[in-house]
């Protein structure tokens, strides 16, 4: 049996070589037939303005070019019948080469999912790959081959608006999440009708700005970038990303666009990407900005020497890199490379053997009302919610609830719940297509309850007048929904925050609800850790619910009824203050740990304020209790390349299902570094039954013990661990120790 498996396995790679090495001949043998101009033609991408609007009149430079071949792709094109008359035009150029549509399918397409950093609180992999999956079969049947995603920055700082769009704050759960996305959105294989590139971004350190402010500049240690920043880029590549994204961002002063060391020593050498890397909007002309080219024809060397294949919009190889050629500055060799890199995605897309062969309007149609694209929005949506807090059995409601009042600026609100990166598809009545909170109750409750609605204020600013009326819902309710939180768009590009409190009276609208005396659930919709320490000391239950996508009404009713437990687990740390950012579990220990988290003396604290954070990483409560217990480790010693099996049981010791992500968290006690108090390093979904217990098991080996020592390399260092089982990276449940010996 085994022989056949492997026989079957080689003939299998045989024919994936086979094939590849047809696909290189027929990408030399068009390489051959190109003019240089067709050549950086293939290097250019431009945006198509207003694609989703009308067809395609405006732009008639665009049009030209593309017929005389000098575009190799194009972005914001969406829908079959836009990407077909783009590729009509491309079919009329000397040598037909088909174009590329590349767009922002972030979280889905039509069918919205939470934004990523609420998905990333699901800690479910398959749940997240499945999103992606169905995001690619809707972006696919809708003629786009290339999806800018997933985003695989490291996010510690709050205030940096674009955590939102990725996995949170730490390395291992980003690149499990990165790695799963990849998967998702590029299926089987590339070519299949269903599937999309996958665009890893941004390469790289983008999440480390300074000051959490978006583009601004990033300054990291070699070591931090390998240890923290790079490895979900690295799980991505794993995962088999076709094509990485650069970013705005300079790292040391070098601008990733510009960036040698990352594009070529560490992306395309050790590596070895074999896709194509393009630019991020305009960030090749940005070097100039940054003060790092002189000019445009400057910033075009710079980026082509240092890798970046394709020039999203900056118009910086179309018009600089022929004569850039002629004055040998750059050579054809290293032109034909990046062309070969696009060409070669071209091919195995397919496109060549059908340029149209993704925009069939029948399957775009079919695909785009699949009703199982919404169950699975819905699956995600529920698992996404964080309970914080849940004091005096606030929650789950109960469903014989005669009154019920909703408040809040954004209750009924559509397209809000999208978030920050949904595609807005022009033909979607999107009143109709998302299902506001407030639908979502009412779905739930039917006509067992009155619902009352009150909205009470703005999100911003500083008026109170609706406060009176919410006030009056809430006194003839038995219980009050008070959803709050930020806008959709306060988080998200060019969307940083100084502030990250709470924004308007929304905290004044939650006191002036609690004084009635109340049963009060709040709702905090965000696309970052919010702070709002009054609400979080004072309101009995709270769910995180940020931005949930087309089904968010339905998940938040089912998790308020109990017909789903929540499970979510905070992949950021929440800061009990602006002033301790950034702020993130993993940290390293200092010379003078503060002792139970209080200023006494001469230690590393704020005298104004604790360390610990409001809620930790890895945070999240569920309507049953589950217990830890019978730790069992098979070894306390081990050698370099033995391995450790930890069991220990699980149970669900309350009165319904749920489930519990249970997480494994080591510290390395010395190191030739300063080694993390604690580090992520595996963790489980468990479903438990009221009543179920479980063993769960976990297995060490030398990669979960190796860092980046004190010369950069990858080692494991022989010593003591500490050995942490939580329900959270503050909440440890089970704890051990072991050795690594020489
Ligand atoms: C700029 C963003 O940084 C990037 O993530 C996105 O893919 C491009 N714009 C294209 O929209």
């Amino acid at each position: 049996m085994k022989k056949i498996a492997a026989i079957t396995l080689f003939m299998i790679s045989l024919f994936a070589t086979a094939q590849q090495e047809t696909i290189d001949q027929k990408v030399n043998s068009l390489l051959k037939k190109m003019t240089i101009e067709e050549k950086i033609g293939q290097l250019n991408q431009y945006t198509g303005d207003n694609s989703a609007t009308g067809p395609i009149t405006i732009n008639p430079n665009k049009q030209s070019e593309i017929k005389a071949g000098l575009v190799g792709s194009m972005l914001n094109i969406i829908g079959t019948k836009y990407t077909k008359q783009y590729q009509e035009l491309a079919m009329q150029s000397r040598l037909k080469i088909p174009l590329l549509f590349g767009q922002d399918v972030v979280h889905g397409y039509k069918t919205t999912f939470p934004i990523p950093l609420a998905e990333a609180a699901s800690w479910d992999l398959e749940a997240i790959e499945l999103a992606a999956r169905v995001s690619a079969r809707e972006a696919s049947a809708s003629g786009i081959h290339w999806t800018f995603a997933p985003m695989v920055d490291i996010g510690r700082d709050p205030r940096w608006g674009r955590v939102m769009e990725g996995a949170g704050e730490d390395t291992y759960l980003g690149s499990k999440i990165g790695y799963a996305r990849v998967k998702g959105f590029q299926g089987n294989k590339l070519g299949d009708l269903n599937s999309v590139m996958a665009c890893v971004k941004h390469f790289a350190a983008y999440g480390a700005a300074v000051g959490g402010r978006d583009y601004n500049s990033v300054d990291m240690s070699e070591r931090m970038l390998w240890e923290t920043y790079l490895p979900p880029f690295k799980a991505a590549l794993d995962a088999g990303a076709a094509t990485f994204m650069n970013s705005f961002n300079d790292i040391n002063g070098i601008p990733a666009t510009g960036n040698a060391h990352l594009q070529r020593d560490i992306l395309k050498g050790k590596w070895n990407f074999q896709g194509f890397v393009v630019s991020d909007w305009g960030s090749i002309g940005e070097m100039v900005a940054h003060g790092y080219s002189k000019d445009l024809k400057a910033a075009a060397l710079s980026a082509i020497t240092a890798g970046s294949d394709m020039d999203m919009e900056s118009n910086a190889y179309r018009y600089n890199l022929a004569e850039l050629i002629k004055e040998g500055k750059v050579s054809v060799d290293l032109i034909d490379d990046a062309v070969k890199r696009i060409l070669r995605k071209k091919f195995e897309l397919g496109l060549f053997d059908d340029p149209y062969r993704y925009s069939d309007g029948k399957r775009e149609e079919k695909e785009l009302n699949n009703p199982e694209n919404r169950k699975a929005a819905l699956d995600v949506a529920k698992k996404s919610i964080v309970l914080l807090k849940n004091e005096k059995q606030t929650l789950p409601l109960s469903k014989n609830l005669k009154t019920i009042a909703f408040i809040g600026p954004m209750v009924k609100e559509y397209k809000a719940n999208m978030g920050f990166w949904a595609v807005d598809l022009p033909d979607v009545n999107y009143d109709k297509w998302v299902v506001s909170q407030w639908d979502g109750l009412q779905n739930k409750v039917g006509k067992n309850a009155k619902l009352l609605y009150a909205k009470g204020c703005e999100v911003d600013g500083d008026n109170k007048n609706g406060f009176a009326e919410a006030v009056e819902k809430a006194k003839q309710a038995d219980v009050v929904i008070l959803s709050i939180g930020e806008r959709h768009n306060m988080s998200g590009e060019a969307k940083s925050r100084s502030d990250i409190h709470l924004p308007g009276v929304q905290e004044d609208l939650v006191k002036a609800i609690m004084a009635t005396g109340k049963p009060v659930v709040v709702l905090v919709n965000a696309g970052r850790p919010l702070v709002f320490n009054w609400t979080a000391d004072n309101a009995p239950a709270i769910l995180y619910t940020w931005w949930l996508g087309t089904e968010a009404g339905n998940a938040i009713a089912d998790v308020l009824f109990g017909d789903y437990n929540p499970s979510g687990k905070l992949p950021m740390t929440f800061p009990r203050e602006i002033g301790q950012i950034p702020i993130y579990y993993n940290h390293f220990s200092t010379g003078r740990p503060a002792a139970n988290d209080e200023a006494t003396g001469y230690v590393s604290s704020y005298i104004d304020l604790k360390n610990s954070p409001k809620f930790p990483f890895g945070y999240g409560l569920s309507y049953t209790k589950f217990n830890y217990s019978d730790l069992k480790l098979s070894s306390v010693k081990i050698k370099n390349n033995e391995s450790i099996k930890v069991s220990f049981q699980l149970s669900n010791v309350g009165k319904i299902k749920g489930e519990e992500v249970v997480q494994l968290y080591l510290q390395d006690k010395f190191g030739s570094v300063v080694r993390p108090v604690s580090e992520l390093k595996d963790f489980k979904k468990i479903k438990l039954n009221a009543g179920e217990s479980k063993t769960i098991e976990f297995i060490i080996d030398k990669e979960k013990l190796s860092f980046y020592n004190n010369k950069l390399e990858w080692v494991a260092e022989s010593g003591d661990f500490e050995l942490m089982i939580g329900t959270s990276s503050a909440d440890i449940k089970l704890k051990s120790s072991f050795e690594l010996v020489d």
